[in-house]
């Protein structure tokens, strides 16, 4: 049976940044509070880009890392929870756009956990033998799901996609993905708007991201530390045997009580949330690109990526870079 290796990795941001500070101006809040609450002092937001304008430069830059044209990709896996319309999927828009046709496109919906589970999908796919070269996206455009009179959320979120490249090979590369959900405890974490079902009446007035912070990252943190037990169990490897963290970036408390959890220093964990916020499904490809592209993770690395989120979901892949 095939494995998936990881050939290409890409990320890109839209240049505009918004600080702390700025967020000061239009709610009540602080640099400090956010800052001590949550790791992060800025996040770029997209001014008319959609999702699949995000994903498509971080989509070259993963097949060029990778030296591969787009017309070899078999299927694009796009994890989103802001994609550009309901259908056509932003997986399909990417395609239109990377200039290619043909090939299998379909969007993953997982909040935060969509990288996650995007690669999940993408990797069943190449162990099955089905695809050889499959690109997996995570692109959000959070700011549109904000309300920005809601400090609770809105000092949160940033906007940026993420890619990666993976191709069918002899040896790992990805040695296990593990994904769950619960819907249990949806009122913690939802948005307030759809299309066949609108939960609450702000959705008259637009769709925005609801979430009870503080019971949210309770949860989080004990889900994320059996999640590291699942899948360090699932291959029998030990904690020891983990080179770099490469978390979902929603807080850094979350990512220290992840590290704690592995016994790894936080020189080992790849960080972005001071500079990207949260972007959702986006968090973990533009973490892992940066990493690799400054040269801290090296071919041959065990790398731990995990995340969770809105769902609830969670989920994480164990891979060696
Ligand atoms: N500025 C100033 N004060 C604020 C702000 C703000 N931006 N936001 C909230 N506060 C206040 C609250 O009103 C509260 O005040 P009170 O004590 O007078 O009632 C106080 O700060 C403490 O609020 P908490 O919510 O208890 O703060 P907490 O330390 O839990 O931090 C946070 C909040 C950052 C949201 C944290 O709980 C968190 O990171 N949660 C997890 C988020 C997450 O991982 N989500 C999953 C992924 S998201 C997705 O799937 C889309």
């Amino acid at each position: 049976m095939p494995f998936s290796r990881i050939a290409g990795t890409g990320g890109y941001l839209p240049p505009q940044i918004v600080t702390n500070q700025d967020l000061e101006r239009l709610v009540d809040t602080t640099d400090d509070w956010i800052v001590e609450r949550t790791g992060i002092r800025q996040r770029h937001i997209a001014k008319a880009e959609c999702a699949s304008d995000l994903a498509l430069p971080a989509a070259q830059r993963a097949l060029e890392m990778a030296g591969r044209r787009a017309d070899e990709v078999d299927l694009i896996v796009m994890g989103t929870s802001t994609p550009d319309l309901v259908f056509p999927s932003t997986a399909c828009r990417l395609q239109h756009k990377l200039g290619i046709s043909q090939c299998a496109a379909l969007d993953v919906n997982a909040a935060c956990s969509g990288f996650v589970y995007a690669l999940s999908v993408a990797d069943s796919f190449i162990r099955s033998g089905t695809y050889q070269c499959v690109l997996v996206v995570g692109s959000e455009v959070m700011s549109r799901l904000m309300d920005w009179s809601d400090r609770t959320t809105c000092v949160l979120f940033g906007d940026g996609a993420g890619a990666m490249l993976l191709e069918a090979s002899t040896e790992p590369g990805i040695f296990s993905t593990h994904i769950h959900s619960d819907a249990a405890y949806e009122e913690l974490l939802y948005v307030s708007g759809g299309v066949s079902c609108a939960v609450d009446p702000a959705a008259q007035h637009g769709a925005f991201l609801r979430m009870k912070g503080n019971e949210v990252f309770r949860f989080a943190v004990n889900t994320l530390g059996r999640i590291v037990d699942e899948t360090l169990e699932a291959n029998g490897m030990r904690r020891e045997d983990i080179d770099w963290l490469v978390p979902h970036q929603a807080n850094i408390r979350i990512i220290q009580a992840t590290a704690r959890k592995l016994r790894l220093p936080m020189e080992n964990v790849v960080l972005t949330v001071e500079r990207h916020g949260n972007t959702s499904s986006a968090s973990i490809p533009l973490a892992l690109d940066e990493a690799v592209r400054d040269g801290r993770i090296r071919r041959g690395d065990n790398i731990l990526m995990e995340a969770f989120g809105g769902g609830f979901t969670w989920g994480s892949a164990l891979a060696r870079f």
